[in-house]
């Protein structure tokens, strides 16, 4: 209970600092996968009531209104809903934790995003209580959407440079770096959590500062249905429909309301 307390609250330290608000506040372009699921998902939820949760900079935002206006978007860092509500003033941009959605009523919103892994920096009860409040506020038949870090993929736990090794300045820069922040790694690892169901891990992520949440296709399936989702569909970083994949370091998932 300790650790998941700890790895809620370093991983919301870390996207407070203002080089992480930084960074997301300058990227605003679709990923592979997430062309390829909102091209899919654009019919359906054009002009619908849409819930973009862990917005961060507004990344997802442009895309998301060019196809509702009825779009609101929620982050856990103050600065990143003031940011982007700066950035985006025909949206609503609030701040709030996905844990509890107490601003919404039940069965409000046609379409639910928690893009980029958003969901990977909460530990697993509070994982349950979001997905569960993310259940009661889509309608029946709605579509949430998300991606997920893959605990089956290939360098799972390994360090930057066990995962690709090249010669170029730009690799030396990049292990140099690496090394650098390599005594804050072997600190965070101490906190990291290995179960049957996930792990939670230190990855390289903004310069080795959050413990983040891993899990396989099939658990990850389970733990939607437990919940009440259905038709849940697995997809690869190339936007590809997957039952099982290591080669993706992510995967998306795509789950209904019943
Ligand atoms: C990996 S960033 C992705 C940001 C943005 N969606 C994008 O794709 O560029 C994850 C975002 O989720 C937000 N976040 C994490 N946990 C959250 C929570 N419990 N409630 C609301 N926002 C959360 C973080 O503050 C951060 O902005």
């Amino acid at each position: 209970m300790q650790t998941q307390i700890l790895s809620n609250s370093v991983n919301k330290t870390a996207y407070a600092r203002a080089d992480v608000i930084r960074y997301y506040l300058g990227v605003d372009k679709l990923l592979e996968a997430e062309k390829v699921l909102l091209e899919k998902l654009s019919p359906t939820i054009r002009d619908s009531k849409i819930l973009d949760i862990g917005v961060g900079g507004g990344r997802t935002t442009k895309f998301l209104l060019s196809i509702s206006n009825n779009y609101t978007g929620i982050d856990y860092v103050a600065k990143f809903a003031e940011e982007t509500g700066k950035k985006y003033p025909v949206a609503k941009i609030l701040c709030g934790d996905v844990m509890n959605l107490k601003e919404f009523e039940s069965d409000r919103f046609d379409f639910i995003l928690f893009s980029y892994n958003g969901i990977d920096s909460i530990a697993n009860e509070d994982r349950l209580k979001a997905l569960n409040e993310i259940y009661r506020v889509l309608k029946k038949g709605g579509i949430f959407m998300f991606s997920s870090h893959n605990r089956n993929y290939q360098h799972f736990n390994k360090l930057p440079w066990q995962q690709r090794f090249h010669f170029d300045a730009e690799y030396f820069i990049f292990f140099l770096h690496c090394l650098y922040h390599l005594p804050k790694h072997y600190q965070m690892k101490k906190h990291e959590i290995y179960t049957d169901d996930y792990a939670i891990i230190n990855d390289g992520d903004h310069r080795f500062s959050l413990l983040l949440y891993y899990i396989s296709i099939e658990k990850q399936v389970k733990q939607l249905t437990d919940i009440g989702f259905v038709g849940i569909e697995a997809y690869s970083t190339e936007g590809k429909l997957v039952e099982r994949d290591n080669l993706s370091h992510w995967i998306y998932y795509l789950a209904r309301k019943s």
